[in-house]
């Protein structure tokens, strides 16, 4: 049986990974920062609810607990926890530089150490970490965000490297602009200026990402190790 916990999950681009795995009978643990959200979520798809912050070390070991507890060690983990925050560079302040990089870098870290070792032993698992096409090419007065989902991306090669071949794959997502919250919070100018110059025309669904991952999570990814794959609507092209 597949187990897994999504960090994040209960809005947006989490939400739909969850209902995905869900519907391919993976027992869903579903962390969020938001209690409300996370056993909304949990309650829709049928799995577990784990409120938590991903950059508090004492939250993730309580949501692996949690979830050992229930289903057993999960078998596969998607850090996909995240916020966005605008700011040009001279007007950012250390608080929220150190914020940014404490959820999406230091939260994929704490999750994936707390779940590592036992996937080790059992010699097999899958880490899939949500990136941002914005850690390949960089965002205006997103820097803090670009910087820390380009960390990810290094994140994801350099451990890839390191225990794939104990039989853990470890992935990244880098996708474009994609309509969940977060994105609608930022500016209408922002966003129709970013539809306009995109190949495709329009931004992507949530549910677009969750199929990349859960590709990535399934057998025939079997052989993708290190990668970063685009949902991207065509906006950057490497
Ligand atoms: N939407 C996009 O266009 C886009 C593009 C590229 C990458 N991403 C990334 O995808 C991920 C999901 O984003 P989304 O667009 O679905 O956003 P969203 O705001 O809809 O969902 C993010 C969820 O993460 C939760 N969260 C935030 N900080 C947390 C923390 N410290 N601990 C636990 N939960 C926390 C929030 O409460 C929220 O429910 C993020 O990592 C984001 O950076 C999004």
């Amino acid at each position: 049986m597949k187990t897994v916990i999504i960090t994040g999950a209960g809005s947006g681009i989490g939400l739909a990974v969850a209902t995905k795995l869900a519907a391919l009978r993976y027992n869903v643990v579903v962390n969020d920062y938001d209690a409300e959200a996370a056993d909304r979520a949990a309650k829709e798809i049928g799995g577990v609810a784990v409120q938590g912050d991903v950059s508090n070390e004492a939250d993730v070991a309580r949501m692996v607990e949690r979830c050992t507890e229930v289903f057993g060690a999960p078998t596969h983990l998607v850090n996909n926890a995240g916020h966005v925050h605008q700011s040009r560079f001279v007007d950012l302040e250390p608080a929220d530089f150190d914020r940014m990089i404490a959820v999406h870098l230091r939260g994929t870290y704490l999750c994936t150490r707390a779940v590592l070792p036992d996937m080790l032993k059992r010699k097999s698992g899958c880490v899939v970490n949500m990136a941002s096409q914005l850690g390949q090419i960089g965002g205006i007065e997103l820097v803090h965000y670009s910087a820390a989902k380009a960390g990810i991306i290094a994140m994801t090669k350099a451990l890839a490297r390191e225990v794939s071949t104990g039989g853990v794959r470890v992935n990244a997502v880098a996708p474009g602009p994609i309509n969940t919250p977060l994105v609608r919070a930022l500016s209408d100018d922002w966003r129709s200026a970013k539809a306009a110059e995109l190949p495709l025309g329009h931004f992507g669904e949530p549910e677009d990402v969750a199929e990349t991952v859960a590709f990535l999570c399934s057998d025939a990814a079997r052989i993708y190790v290190g990668q970063t794959l685009s949902p991207n609507s065509g906006d950057v092209m490497l």
